[in-house]
């Protein structure tokens, strides 16, 4: 194993400030919080799962679905009972509506889009093309909360909108649905977040400071490997994809801190530091992520390598966790007959771009994305 040396730690996850305890709460509320129709869950997948059954979804209707996918919002749907047909994404990450069309039957109730990295997908095109045949638009913001279409919230323009809290900001968990006809509130009982909220502080203090930075990034991969390990022992291969108990409420930390953190703000932060880093990387940027269109509220930083394990490896040695983004599609999905997903999920790495992260932070990133593409010629080192 290559020596570490003392590097500020950062991961594509939004950390939490030390001193949110003693912030005022914002009177300001996000899209959809500000809405009489929506609801929060613990996990996004939940609310996904609670709501297909409140729009009239039944047992069997089928849904299409995107080939290039994080698989639990897949696995919800399928729980829900509904069965998916999958559709490939264009170059532009769009489904094309010719081959939309050859996949409707009289048992398509609904089309689910997703607004992938916080790129917001013409969601006011699909919702016409929906409403020409009488289905409905699912549209999956998990990763685009606070992002606009023409000055529309996204996730306003389906019948049903889909967010996570907590990959925009650094909370414990939350995901929020609105919906037409929006399902109950959650009954299941609160846990605390406790733990979660502390190690998003540490993460915090692991961009700011070197040396907790150098522990972290040392401890970050035993923890991901014994977390690996108790999954296998415990028959939970799939276990990113697991729906969990659905009426799971957000915990009491998530509750307490939304009005702390929530902050207007936050949308432009994070397109000021993806146009940073698309200045100094954009050639090595994904094509559908190489221009920022003014509504976005980019999630992560994506670029395209040859070699994504090696590059990684080399980037974590330097402090940057970047993430292999969606390698694993849901067992459901046939991966041959879509080859252009397969080569998202086999290509693409998303390094951080959220709002907490300093000027030296994104120095720090391309510092080091530029040294690993210039050493990648050296002979290639372990993941640890
Ligand atoms: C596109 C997409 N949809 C849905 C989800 C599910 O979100 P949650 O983890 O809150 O259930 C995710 C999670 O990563 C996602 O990326």
């Amino acid at each position: 194993m290559r020596k570490l040396y003392p590097a500020r730690s950062l991961l594509i996850w939004p950390t939490l400030p030390l001193d949110v305890y003693f912030r005022s709460n914002s009177v300001w509320k996000p899209f959809p919080l500000d809405q009489a129709n929506c609801r929060v869950f613990s996990l996004a997948r939940q609310a996904i799962w609670n709501t297909c059954a409140a729009l009239g979804l039944h047992p069997n209707d089928t849904v299409l679905v995107p080939a290039y996918h994080h698989g639990s919002e897949i696995e919800a749907l399928l729980q829900a009972g509904l069965q998916v047909r999958y559709y490939e994404v264009n170059q532009n990450l769009e489904p094309e509506p010719e081959e939309l069309q050859s996949l409707m039957s009289t048992d398509v109730r609904a089309l689910y889009i997703i607004h992938y990295l916080g790129f917001p997908q013409d969601a006011a095109f699909w919702r016409q093309w929906c409403d020409n045949r009488g289905i409905l638009l699912i549209e999956d913001a998990a990763q685009a909360l606070l992002a606009t279409l023409n000055d529309k919230p996204v996730g306003s323009f389906g019948h049903m909108g889909v967010f996570c809290l907590y990959k925009t900001y650094g909370l414990p968990d939350g995901g929020a649905v609105i919906a037409d006809f929006p399902p109950p509130r959650p009954t299941g009982q609160s846990n605390s977040g406790s733990w979660r909220v502390f190690k998003r502080h540490i993460n915090w203090l692991a961009t700011r400071r070197k040396e907790l930075g150098y522990f972290h990034l040392m401890l970050k991969p035993i923890q991901t490997n014994l977390n690996r390990f108790w999954n296998r022992i415990n028959k939970r291969i799939h276990k990113e994809f697991e729906v969990g108990d659905v009426s799971s409420p957000p915990t009491r930390m998530t509750k307490f801190l939304i009005p702390k953190i929530v902050d207007e703000k936050t949308a432009d932060r994070r397109r000021e530091n993806y146009r940073f880093l698309l200045k100094h990387l954009g050639d090595m940027v994904p094509a559908p992520f190489a221009f920022l269109p003014e509504g976005a509220s980019p999630f992560a930083f994506p670029i395209e390598v040859n070699e994504p394990r090696d590059f990684l490896a080399r980037l974590r040695l330097k402090g940057v966790m970047g993430l292999l983004f969606w390698l694993n599609p849901h067992p459901s999905l046939p991966v041959d007959e879509f080859p252009r997903s397969r080569l998202l999920r086999e290509g693409v790495l998303a390094l951080p771009v959220h709002q907490e992260l300093s000027f030296e932070n994104l120095q720090q990133i391309v510092d080091s994305v530029k040294e690993v593409q210039v050493n990648l010629a050296v002979p290639a080192i372990p993941a640890f």
